[in-house]
Order: structure tokens, then C-alpha cells, then sequence
């Protein structure tokens, strides 16, 4: 890995607008099981793509709201790990940089990072379902179904459920900053996702370097300048102090 860490560095060395495309494997050491992952170990009356959806949601909130409050609670346990707290860090370095999460966790601001686009909302967040503009912060405690205190629909977690498109404001400042960028830098997911597998290839059309980080090749490797093939939590923190030793050419 040391060989690769050195070359992205040097990449990264170039680098003057940096954005950061992050994924499940990011917060898998927070104890946050990816998607892949909770694919294979949730029983069937648990899976997301059963109960993450607006169907589920019309038959059953309730229950929809139930399964959300249990994830919720495992989430606020979690902590962020070395990957969050370096790019914590790597921000410090660029005038330019930003985060584009797919993950719905929030560990990312709560590690400190400032310029997070959430792709594909916030656990940690309710929204009035008919869209009439209010958001509230999820009560784990609470029970049942809340409702909005602006026009009495009911509230649904603010994040996209299977179905669902993204956020548009959202996705079209990730294709736009994606195309401006220097280097992405690909951290923890399978690239398996559209629209989000999509920002690599917008990025890398428009000249930016692409480099991975990943335990396990994914659908994003062969597209990739540099693939650091390791967990987060200790690829990052390399990649950072290689990278503070390379003559900048900023
Ligand atoms: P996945 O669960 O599909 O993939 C997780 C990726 O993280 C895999 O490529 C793993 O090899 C990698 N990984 C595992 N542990 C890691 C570690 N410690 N460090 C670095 N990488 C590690 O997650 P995503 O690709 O993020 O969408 O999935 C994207 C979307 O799929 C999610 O946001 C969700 C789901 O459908 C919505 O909720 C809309």
C-alpha cells in the first residue's frame, strides 16, 4: 500500500480543488454496517428495501417510523472514526474542498467537517411529508408517528428511500462541482448506486484525477489513477501525513 499511498500524495500534491465522494465502507468502522454488508445479516422483516420505501411508508409509517427511530439510536451511539477526523483535517488544507456523502449518518459534521453535500438526505432529520418545507430533528424516544406543526401531514424521515429520486438541488451541485474538481478522491463505496456512481465518470470527463480507497475493487476501480486497496480508517490517515510531505504546488 505504501508504494500507492506515495503516489496519491503526489497526486494530491497537485490537487487545489479537492472533493471527497464517500460511501457505507467510510462508517463501517464506526460500527455502522455498509449496505452490502446489512444486506446479508438483516432478517427478512427488516429489509431496507422493504421498509425504506414510500410504499411501505403510505401502508405502514408507523412501523416505517419505528424501524427509523431503532437505526437512529444505533447511529447516535456510533462514533466517527480516523477516516472522519482526517478529512477533518485534509479540509484544513485545500481553500477548496467538499465532501459529497451518500451516507444518511451525519458522522462526517459531527467529526467536524464543514462543507458536506448530502446525497441522499439525513437520519437525523424529519421532514413534513407533503412537502410543505418544515424540517424537525428525530426524537429517538418519542413514539408513533410525528406530525408537522405547520399544516398537521405527517412527518418521514429525511432521507431518499428506495423509488426515490435524489434531492435535485443536491445532485446538480455534486454533477457541477464533480466537473470542476482537480481530484476526487473515492472513499468506501461499491459505485454501485446511480446517480452517485455517476460522479467519478463526470469528474474524471472533465480532467480530474480519480483515486480510491477501498478494501475490495469496486465497480469504480478500473476508471481509478491510483487504488489504495485498505480500510478507511487507516488509508486515510496514511494518505494525509504522505501528502504533508509533498512539495505543494499550491
Ligand atoms: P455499499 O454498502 O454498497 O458498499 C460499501 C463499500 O464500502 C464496499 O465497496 C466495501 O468494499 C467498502 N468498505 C467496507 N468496509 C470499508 C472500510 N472500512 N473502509 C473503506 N471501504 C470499506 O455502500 P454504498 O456504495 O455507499 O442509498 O451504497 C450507496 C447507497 O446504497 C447507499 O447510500 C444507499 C444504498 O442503497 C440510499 O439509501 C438511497
Amino acid at each position: 500500500m505504501e508504494k500507492e499511498i506515495q503516489q496519491a500524495a503526489s497526486l494530491l500534491g497537485l490537487c487545489r480543488f479537492l472533493v471527497v465522494l464517500t460511501g457505507a465502507g467510510i462508517s463501517q468502522e464506526s460500527g455502522i454496517p455498509t449496505f452490502r454488508d446489512a444486506r446479508n445479516n438483516y432478517k427478512p422483516q427488516v429489509n431496507p428495501a422493504e421498509l425504506g420505501t414510500p410504499e411501505a411508508f403510505a401502508r405502514d409509517p408507523e412501523r416505517v417510523w419505528s424501524w427509523y427511530r431503532q437505526r437512529l439510536g444505533k447511529i447516535e451511539n456510533a462514533e466517527p472514526n480516523a477516516a472522519h477526523y482526517t478529512l477533518v483535517e485534509l479540509e484544513s488544507r485545500f481553500t477548496s474542498f467538499l465532501i459529497i456523502s451518500q451516507n444518511v449518518d451525519g458522522l462526517h459534521q459531527q467529526a467536524g467537517s464543514r462543507n458536506v453535500l448530502e446525497l441522499h438526505g439525513s437520519i437525523r432529520r424529519a421532514r413534513c411529508s407533503k412537502e410543505c418545507g418544515k424540517y424537525s430533528v428525530i426524537d429517538v424516544q418519542a413514539g408513533g408517528v410525528p406530525y408537522c406543526p405547520e399544516c398537521g401531514s405527517m412527518m418521514r424521515p429525511d432521507v431518499v428511500w428506495f423509488n426515490e429520486p435524489l434531492p435535485q438541488d443536491a445532485l446538480e451541485t455534486a454533477m457541477f462541482i464533480s466537473s470542476y474538481c482537480d481530484l476526487m478522491l473515492i472513499v468506501g463505496t461499491s459505485g454501485l448506486v446511480t446517480p452517485a456512481a455517476y460522479l467519478p465518470h463526470q469528474a474524471k470527463e472533465h480532467g480530474a484525477a480519480l483515486v480510491e480507497i477501498n478494501p475490495s475493487p469496486s465497480a469504480i476501480t478500473s476508471h481509478t489513477d491510483m487504488f489504495i486497496q485498505g480500510v478507511a480508517g487507516e488509508a486515510l490517515p496514511l494518505l494525509l501525513a504522505a501528502y504533508d510531505t509533498v512539495d505543494c504546488t499550491r
